[in-house]
């Protein structure tokens, strides 16, 4: 069986942290809705990652996954066109997780800027545990097993990606190697047929010799889309272009987030542990209410002192939701006291209700029917199993833990 073209696949994973809010939103599942109509995507609940921090309370665990599910499918997620699933419900990630951490040095994962940051912020738990220090394996093995061209990530997420980059060179050094590669090579290339054989020669050249990065790209997307050639033939010509060996873990690429700053109501970072949200589903009510209270800038005291939007956290309400000629209504409204805060404020009320009204509408059926939600992760670890059992069966053999 040939394995499916990953040169476009996308993978990401969210803790389940229970209901998400509107920064969550913005900087990350805004971004997976539009990507889903763009690549093969897969994303799933990283329960086994939230165990790395919070082993020790998981009574709420169920509850906060089917929570982020169903925040996902209010968001516009479609489980027609990308693959969901819990992690947990594909265990073969565990599998890939234990061959991985054979030939990961301790170092690299000490080395992990938040293997060190989470113990000081965490210092009431502790994180001196097996499972915390390889979680950025873990995270590593998630994304290899899928072969993922593209993984989207905020800004704290880098690091992993690039661990898991080493990892994959590293167990391509190991058992990519085959004694008689470039013969093999050479006649795969020749099996590519015509046009595509001078096309990969040609891009392969330019690669190697310039370095440049858009010929291997093309030449990447040349050899995935052949679908007559052999996988082992495919991973050879992958490997070939970078002078390596067979390319059986391909190296992921971040897909940064252009995320905008999401402000809460206090004025600091959006984020669950200030206490400073507004929930994707939240009540319109409470939103109105919450958004009233909001934090502006501390120069207008009364009405008639004038404002700096600059120093506004509701401006930045304002970078997100509203239009240009709302922006410079603000603009020159707050700087002349011409407009006061309210006013100002209800600009942005209306679009988050607006918004948060469409994401409840959406998830009604979700919240009334859970077996509807069951229904759709089941579906998702079936695919997403077999994905993951294409990688492993080459990685087993790879190996030499198969005998054929
Ligand atoms: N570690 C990520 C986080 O804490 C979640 C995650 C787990 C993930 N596995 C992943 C993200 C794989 C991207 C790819 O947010
Ligand atoms: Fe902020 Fe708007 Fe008030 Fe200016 S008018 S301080 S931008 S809320």
């Amino acid at each position: 069986m040939s394995a499916p073209a990953a040169a476009r696949r996308v993978l990401s994973g969210m803790r389940p942290t229970g209901r998400l809010h509107l920064g969550n939103y913005h900087g990350a599942l805004r971004n997976w809705v539009e990507l889903q109509y763009q690549y093969e995507c897969f994303f799933f609940v990283a329960d086994w990652h939230m165990l790395t921090t919070g082993y020790d309370d998981t009574s709420r665990l169920q509850e906060q996954i089917r929570d982020v599910l169903i925040d996902w499918l209010a968001a516009g997620l479609n489980p027609g066109v990308a693959t969901l699933f819990i992690q947990s419900q594909v265990p073969e990630h565990a599998e890939l997780h234990l061959l991985l951490s054979m030939i990961t040095p301790l170092g690299w994962l000490e080395r992990v800027p938040s293997f060190k940051d989470q113990q000081e912020q965490l210092k009431e738990k502790d994180l001196a545990t097996y499972g915390f220090l390889g979680y950025p394996l873990l995270q590593s093995a998630d994304i290899l097993i899928y072969r993922a061209a593209y993984v989207p990530v905020g800004e704290d997420q880098v690091a992993h990606v690039e661990l898991t980059r080493e990892t994959a060179r590293r167990f391509n050094h190991l058992y990519g190697r085959e004694p008689d590669f470039e013969e093999k090579a050479e006649r795969a290339v020749k099996s590519l047929g015509g046009r595509n054989t001078t096309a990969y020669r040609q891009l392969r050249r330019k690669f190697q010799e310039t370095g440049d990065t858009q010929s291997l790209e093309r030449a990447r997307a040349l050899v995935q889309s052949n679908n007559r050639i052999t996988v082992a033939d495919r991973e050879r010509l992958l490997g070939f272009l970078e002078g390596t060996g067979v390319t059986i873990l391909p190296e992921p690429q971040v897909l940064l987030t252009t995320t905008p700053k999401v402000p809460g109501l206090d004025g600091r970072k959006m984020s669950k542990s200030y206490g400073n949200t507004i929930g994707l589903r939240e009540e319109p009510d409470s939103v109105v209410k919450k958004l009233r209270a909001m934090q502006t800038d501390p120069a207008r005291v009364r009405r008639t002192d004038p404002g700096d939007p600059e120093k506004c956290p509701v401006w930045d309400l304002h970078k997100i939701y509203s239009d240009e000629a709302t922006r410079a209504w603000v603009n020159e409204g707050c700087r002349t006291a011409g407009i006061g805060c309210l006013d100002c404020k209800q600009k942005v009320i209306d679009k988050v209700v607006e918004e948060v009204t469409g994401m409840r509408r959406r998830a009604q059926e979700f919240e009334e029917n859970p077996e509807l939600v069951r229904g759709i992760v089941a579906e998702g670890a079936d695919k997403a199993r077999e994905a993951a059992r294409q990688t492993l069966d080459e990685v087993r053999r790879a190996m030499h833990l198969r005998a054929d």
